[in-house]
């Protein structure tokens, strides 16, 4: 999330109460901003650190700085029980009640009392001791992580890409590595709801070429986390960036004249295999598939 672009929000729409801000790949944003600018409009926080368990933004915990946050256990998260996940919070009173409505809403008494309604979202034991039997394993989920990200970094370097960027004073956890092609060295790429078609030219790519490459050893990526605001179930309401009130278009760039970044990163980013059971030999095969989309 931009906090220009949640500030602008906030001028348009100043009676918002609530704002959910995820933090992707495990990279952490400005958070603290994002924090100032809700306590400054009377909104509450919720974090969603689902993918950023274990990272640190200026000394402190990603999942430490919504009024509420969530970390999942997913089953391709850092830590995984398959599924599930955690709603962090320092409010004993909110703890006691989401622990209350997870586990359908009983009341203190011998028989199933409700007195309002509930869910059965509780989480297994054995799904909760798997989980908790990693967690002395998460620094070396991290450090695994980080060695992959860096040798991406180094076996790319010198090509037009940029990988996740590392906001000063934070750690990641590097769960995702991911790269965004520059401007220039993009070739034509359409995508429509499900399929994706590029024309090659030389000395240059798209994330679908890439993807292509990719997959064609066996390995698997995908582009960059399509943005909401782009989504078919909400691509007719109202997106704010920067520059204001952005119209969703796929593929589009500039949308009614204000800058769409989600869009354009989209179009050019894609997420690279980033398993920590990854061999080095492995990445590097990787890297000279990507390397080669590139001649
Ligand atoms: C940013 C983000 N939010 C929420 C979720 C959903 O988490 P879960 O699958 O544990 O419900 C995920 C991934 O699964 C995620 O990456």
């Amino acid at each position: 999330m931009d906090p220009v672009a949640l500030e602008k929000a906030f001028e348009l729409y100043p009676e918002v109460k609530l704002v959910v801000c995820a933090e992707l790949y495990g990279f952490p944003g400005d958070i603290n901003k994002i924090k100032e600018i809700c306590e400054r409009h009377g909104a509450l926080l919720i974090e969603d650190a689902a993918e950023a368990m274990g990272a640190t933004f200026h000394g402190k915990q990603c999942g430490s700085f919504g009024d509420y946050s969530a970390v999942s256990y997913n089953g391709n998260k850092i830590i995984t029980g398959s599924s599930g996940g955690c709603l962090l919070t320092n409010d004993l009173e909110v703890a006691n009640k989401a622990r209350k409505w997870s586990t359908q809403a009983r009341e203190a008494a011998a028989w199933y009392q409700h007195e309002e309604v509930g869910f059965n979202y509780r989480m297994s034991n054995v799904i909760a001791g798997v989980i908790r039997g990693q967690y002395p394993h998460l620094e070396e989920h991290i450090a695994q992580k980080k060695a992959i990200y860096e040798r991406y970094k180094e076996g790319l370097k010198n090509l037009p890409i940029r990988m996740n960027p590392i906001l000063d004073d934070s750690e990641p956890n590097y769960w995702l590595s991911a790269l965004i092609i520059d401007k220039e060295y993009m070739c034509q790429q359409v995508r429509d709801d499900s399929k994706a078609l590029y024309t090659k030219e030389k000395g240059k790519t798209c994330p679908t070429e890439i993807l292509e490459a990719i997959s064609s050893i066996n390995a698997e990526g995908r582009p960059i986390w399509k943005p909401m605001h782009m989504q078919p179930m909400y691509r007719m309401h109202e997106c704010i960036g920067r520059g204001g009130s952005i119209r969703a278009k796929t593929n589009a760039y500039i949308a009614g004249g204000v800058k769409d970044i989600g869009a354009d990163i989209f179009e050019r980013g894609c997420c690279l295999p980033s398993d920590n059971k990854m061999t080095p030999e492995e990445q590097d095969r990787i890297i000279e598939v990507i390397r080669r989309c590139f001649e």
